[in-house]
Parts: structure tokens; C-alpha cells; sequence
């Protein structure tokens, strides 16, 4: 099993952009995670187009894109073009979640869902054959470095039931409140890529925090 740690650049310091991606790309970290927040579907503006070609130009592994906007279809193939590898958008802001996934897929990215909180994995039953991942949220999205919320552990066990013998390819990605003192319990429930934000950026050495990290994911027991 393939652990993915995937630093969020939220949390970098946007002073000083290129230096934050040259240490990730130095780094054990696997994806650049990048967080796009409208002010609308969720209570915060991250960045946009500008500030991911930015990353793109220096970034040296795959580019994970968490759309927390509404009415993602207008700009998929805009962040295809900008340079994801992964686009992930929110059950909460897709009427036709279906067709929004098709789009992903053909723009060329590996296509993602992000549950909030209090969508349950169940909803996506029906489309669960056709996605590369699932996000789940273990924050209210937002904002970086708030507090972990722990029915995630059961939200994770409830979905791998779900993927058992429909697509058991797919990635179980957590994102929020990630860090050193969870990731071997999130691990053992059967998630395989982490976000990590606020863990990694607030650490005295972000490096070796990734290190950590992804060492913990390997030693820890899969149960
Ligand atoms: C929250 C974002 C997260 C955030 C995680 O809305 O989706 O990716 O950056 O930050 P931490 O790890 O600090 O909770
Ligand atoms: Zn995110």
C-alpha cells in the first residue's frame, strides 16, 4: 500500500512561495495539496489561477486541487489547463454530481469528491465506480489549523465498506487537523493519503515533520 503525505500550501508563507515549494519538492511528501476557496461555499478567499500557475511553474510532484468553490463545471478545464493532476470538488456544491465528474475526467485529471463533516459516504453509492478519490473532511473547510473532528475514523471504516469489491483502487484521502499525534490511528482505519497543513508549516522543521509523517503511516499496523 502507497501512503501519500500531501502538505497543504494554505499554510504556506505566500511571501515566501518558492522557497516553501522547494522544500516540499526536497521533501518525502508526494502531492502539493492547493486549496481554492470562493468566499461563497466556503467563509474565507484562498487564491486562484495566478498564485497556482506560481506553484506549477516550481512544483516537481503532482498537484492535488481541492475546489471549495460553487459551481465548479464553469472552471475545471481552467485548472486542468493551469496544471492539476487531481481536481477534487464538494458533494456539498455539485447539483449534478455525475456530470461533474465526467468533466474532470475529461479535462485529463483523476477526478475527487470532498464530503463536509455531515455528509455521510453513502451518498455516493452510485458513483463511487468512477472516482479516483474520496476526500473526507475531518474540519469544517476553511481554514487551516483548526481542531480534528473524530467521527472520522467511523466515516473512513464506512467507506472502505462501500469501495469492498465496487473499486477498491480508490484513494481515502482525510483532510484537516492531520498531523503526527493521528495519522498511524487514520492509517489503521484505512485512510492512505493525508493533508496536512498547520502540522507541517507551524513545525520548527517542516521536513523532517514530513518525514515523520510518513514514516508513521508505513510502521503503523493496518488493521
Ligand atoms: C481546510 C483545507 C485544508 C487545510 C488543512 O478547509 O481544505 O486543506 O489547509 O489545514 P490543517 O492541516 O492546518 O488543518
Ligand atoms: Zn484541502
Amino acid at each position: 500500500m502507497k501512503y501519500i503525505i500531501a502538505p497543504s500550501i494554505l499554510s504556506a508563507d505566500f511571501g515566501n512561495l518558492q522557497r516553501d515549494i522547494e522544500m516540499i519538492n526536497h521533501s518525502e511528501a508526494d502531492w502539493f495539496h492547493v486549496d481554492v476557496m470562493d468566499g461563497v461555499f466556503v467563509p474565507n478567499i484562498s487564491f486562484g489561477f495566478p498564485v497556482m500557475a506560481a506553484v506549477k511553474k516550481h512544483a516537481t510532484k503532482p498537484l492535488d486541487v481541492h475546489l471549495m468553490i460553487v459551481e465548479p463545471d464553469k472552471y475545471i478545464e481552467d485548472f486542468a489547463k493551469a496544471g492539476a493532476d487531481r481536481i477534487t470538488v464538494h458533494y456539498e456544491a455539485c447539483t449534478h454530481l455525475h456530470r461533474t465528474i465526467q468533466l474532470i475526467k475529461a479535462s485529463g485529471c483523476k477526478a475527487g469528491v470532498a464530503l463536509n463533516p455531515h455528509t455521510p459516504v453513502t451518498l455516493l453509492q452510485d458513483v463511487i465506480e468512477d472516482l479516483d478519490l474520496v476526500l473526507i473532511m475531518s474540519v469544517n473547510p476553511g481554514f487551516g489549523g483548526q481542531a480534528f473532528i473524530h467521527n472520522t475514523y467511523k466515516k473512513i471504516q464506512d467507506l472502505k465498506a462501500l469501495m469492498q469489491g465496487v473499486n477498491e483502487e480508490l484513494v481515502v484521502e482525510v483532510d484537516g487537523g492531520v498531523g503526527l499525534q493521528n495519522i498511524a490511528a487514520l492509517v489503521s482505519a484505512g485512510a492512505n493519503a493525508f493533508v496536512a497543513g498547520n502540522a507541517i508549516f507551524a513545525a520548527d522543521n517542516p521536513t523532517e515533520t514530513i518525514s515523520k509523517m510518513k514514516s508513521l503511516t508505513t510502521t503503523a499496523i493496518n488493521i
